[in-house]
């Protein structure tokens, strides 16, 4: 291949969960650093690079068909390939078997390793292929460019803020400890500091991330240890910052201080995500969860004591390995307990390298088909039930984008519920209105 003159402009795709959301804003900023930007709506760009997700089967092979419709639809006026990288969880799995697989793909690299992407970019557009899986001591986010304001690329209102990463729970399904790392927490003032730079672009509500958030600890600027529970609090008195959210959670790394923080902390907002996955103590074992239904049930019971309006989601996977009938109503007698206001639910997808792929007792597909049809039916019936219960109430909206028709705009309710109203107002408002009417993904509001 001869050498390509340097990339102008760039594309980033991200799937999976917000930590590659937020992985693909810092590589943005990163490119932008580097004087690029970011190509145009529809487009052709220089680099294009897939932000992947590994966690299920689907997501892990939707990389291969992307890759042959880029190299189709976003070659370069003069004909060539856009440089390709594949970046994300695909890339820390399965590194140079994305080489052997795609011959368009010209850098592969991990999530612990895409501060080194303009390194990279170098050698590929010089004709090499490059992979970096690295996940080095010093963590990416020393290197960065800071997030002076004039390299965001957006200014959304509501942020993400990735404050932990990595997991060491290694649940038997789950690929995220492999493809992520060990649990490591970034130090407080870089976040507090980080979080200044996010509210001085624009952001009213940050999101705080981590595959674990609530293992996140640290020390705070008088050297005292601190846990989720103290940065949020040190957040909150940032005084145009609004609103804080985190998430995921991890039932074991619950601690009194977080939950009491929910009903003490005005500008934290009564939601929470909390994962369950099965509602049976032999496949939450099997899974290596290290919790029990019934304390997964107290535990939510304490949360609602706290903060008695509180949200609750959650994350449930149907068909995991050995599941009987029985098994499987025990999910379905958790739901009917907890009453979820939104959850995610999944058919379970055996992962390369994970110990419940190799078990015994596969389940069929048409089994964890009609299983997971009936597990959502119950969960939109729940999510149907808390927006009506919602009717009348009074609350903030913050303004997130524009309605279809003229002068409708959407917004987020505290606990986390679409809003629709008409009104004059702009992105990044905070809006008081009513709660007129409910279906099963968002409400219908006034202006009060
Ligand atoms: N750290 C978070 C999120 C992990 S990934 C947590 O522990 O909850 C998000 C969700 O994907 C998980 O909660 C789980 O419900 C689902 N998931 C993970 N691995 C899966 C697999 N192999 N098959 C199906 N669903 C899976
Ligand atoms: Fe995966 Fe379990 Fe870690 Fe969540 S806690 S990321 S499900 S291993
Ligand atoms: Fe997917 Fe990796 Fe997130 S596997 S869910 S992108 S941590």
């Amino acid at each position: 291949m001869k050498s390509l003159s340097e990339p102008k402009t760039y594309r980033i795709k991200s799937f999976g969960c917000q930590m590659n959301v937020y992985d693909g804003e810092r590589m943005a900023e990163l490119l932008g650093a580097q004087g690029m930007s970011a190509a145009p709506e529809g487009g052709d760009a220089d680099l294009v690079v897939l932000n992947t997700c590994h966690i299920r089967e689907k997501a892990a092979e939707k990389v291969y068909s992307d890759i042959g419709r880029i190299v189709k639809d976003w070659g370069r006026d003069d004909g060539s390939a856009p440089l390709i990288a594949v970046a994300g969880c695909v890339a820390q799995a399965e590194g140079e078997e994305i080489m052997a697989r795609s011959p368009d793909v010209r850098m592969v690299v991990g999530p612990q390793a895409y501060h080194r992407l303009p390194g990279m970019i170098e050698k590929a557009r010089h004709g090499e292929r490059v992979t970096d899986t690295d996940m080095p001591a010093n963590t990416k986010f020393g290197v960065l460019p800071d997030r002076s304001t004039g390299a965001r690329t957006r200014r959304a209102p509501s942020a993400f803020l990735t404050v932990q990463e990595g997991c060491d729970k290694f649940c038997t399904y789950c690929v995220v400890p492999y493809t992520r790392g060990a649990e490591i927490s970034r130090p407080f003032a870089d976040l507090v500091e980080e979080a200044k730079r996010l509210v001085d672009a624009g952001a009213r509500e940050i999101t705080l991330l981590g595959q674990n958030v609530n293992a996140w600890d640290g020390e705070d600027d008088k050297g005292r240890a601190v846990g989720l529970d103290g940065l949020i609090r040190a957040l909150a008195a940032l005084p145009d910052l609004k609103r804080i959210r985190y998430t995921t959670s991890h039932p074991n790394d619950m601690s009194d201080a977080l939950i009491a923080a929910h009903g003490e902390v005005d500008k934290l907002m009564p939601y929470l995500h909390l994962p369950v996955q099965s509602g049976s103590n032999r496949v939450l074992a099997a899974m290596n969860r290290s919790h029990s239904a019934e304390s997964y049930v107290e535990l939510i019971e304490r949360f609602r004591a706290a903060r008695p309006d509180i949200a609750i989601s959650g994350d449930f996977i149907v068909g995991f390995p050995g599941e009987t009938d029985a098994e499987f109503e025990d999910t379905l007698k958790m739901v009917d307990t907890i009453r979820y206001a939104a959850a995610f639910s999944f058919k379970y997808s055996p992962r390369p390298g994970t110990p419940a792929a190799t078990m015994d007792g596969q389940i069929a597909k048409e089994v964890m088909d009609e299983r997971l049809q009936r597990l959502q039916a119950a969960l939109q019936r729940d999510s149907l039930a808390f927006n009506q219960a919602s009717v009348g109430r009074t609350c903030e909206v913050l303004v997130e984008r524009k309605g279809r028709k003229p002068g409708q705009w959407l917004g987020k309710t505290p606990w986390l519920q679409s809003a629709w109203f008409e009104a004059e107002a702009a992105i990044g408002d905070l809006v008081q209105v009513e709660l007129l009417a409910a279906g099963p993904n968002s409400l219908e509001a006034r202006v009060v």
